[in-house]
């Protein structure tokens, strides 16, 4: 893993678009994989400048979600169908026809997830994934507890997730309690991993997922194996590591 510490959001940002831009293919067309939540909402702007300004040209890319809700009905604003369209579809000048996030509405999720990890297969994998990281240290969906080998599927939020969402709904009753997820396995075979962190409050999860054994009890501990990780954390964030 390596460990790239930010002095304020826009040396944040600007560090963690060029670990994405840098891990775009030459000669092809790049397949993204994004992130929703807060986090990584600094690096989209960027992105979406540097898009602007003829520096990145991400018109011809692909992207994968890494998870949704079920059961948010359809035109409801925090369905992440909606939220990715908003903040990185339309920003980053990208084609929805290439934007993929699996479908929380589906009647039959076991064939969704079967359906999505297909579509990331035949997109050639993802290139270069985002990721948050939750105050239990999961990743995308997987919550602690879930399995390294863990594929697309769907899966039930943590109480500690649910809290923590609960800011982009009325309340948490609002919180869906299922989604799909990529799995861990699933997120471990993009070519580049790019974790962001911000604030105090992920410090600790941070911390166990750069320090501790790698164990389900911390997911992002699945991310030590992988040969290509960059964690852009501000100084917060980071500071909870020896
Ligand atoms: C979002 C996702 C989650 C978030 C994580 C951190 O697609 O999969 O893992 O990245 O919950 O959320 P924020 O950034 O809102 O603190």
């Amino acid at each position: 893993m390596r460990l790239r510490i930010a002095r304020d959001a826009a040396e944040h940002a600007r560090l963690a678009a060029d670990a994405v831009v840098s891990a775009l293919p030459a000669g092809r067309a790049p397949v993204l994989g994004v992130a929703t939540g807060s986090s990584p909402n600094g690096v989209y702007a960027e992105l979406a400048r540097r898009v602007a300004a003829g520096e990145v040209d991400l018109r011809e890319a692909t992207a994968f979600a890494l998870d949704e809700y079920v059961g948010l009905p359809v035109g409801h604003p925090q369905r992440y169908r909606t939220v990715v369209h908003e903040l990185v579809t339309v920003p980053l000048g990208l084609d929805p026809a290439r934007v993929h996030v699996p479908d929380g509405g589906a009647p039959d999720l076991a064939a969704e997830a079967a359906a999505f990890e297909r579509r990331i297969r035949d997109a050639g994998g993802i290139d270069v994934q985002l990721l948050g990281i939750g105050r239990n240290a999961h990743i995308g969906f997987n919550e602690p507890g879930s399995a390294f080998a863990s594929r697309t599927r769907e899966a039930l939020l943590a109480e500690e997730t649910i809290a923590d969402n609960a800011r982009f709904f009325a309340g948490a009753d609002e919180v869906p309690r299922r989604c799909i997820t990529q799995g861990i396995a699933t997120i471990l075979e993009a070519r580049r991993i790019v974790l962001v962190a911000q604030g105090l409050r992920k410090a600790d999860a941070v911390r166990h997922a750069v320090e501790d054994a790698p164990s389900p009890a911390w997911p992002a501990t699945a991310l030590q194996a992988h040969p290509d990780v960059v964690l852009v954390l501000d100084e917060e964030a980071a500071s909870l590591l020896g």
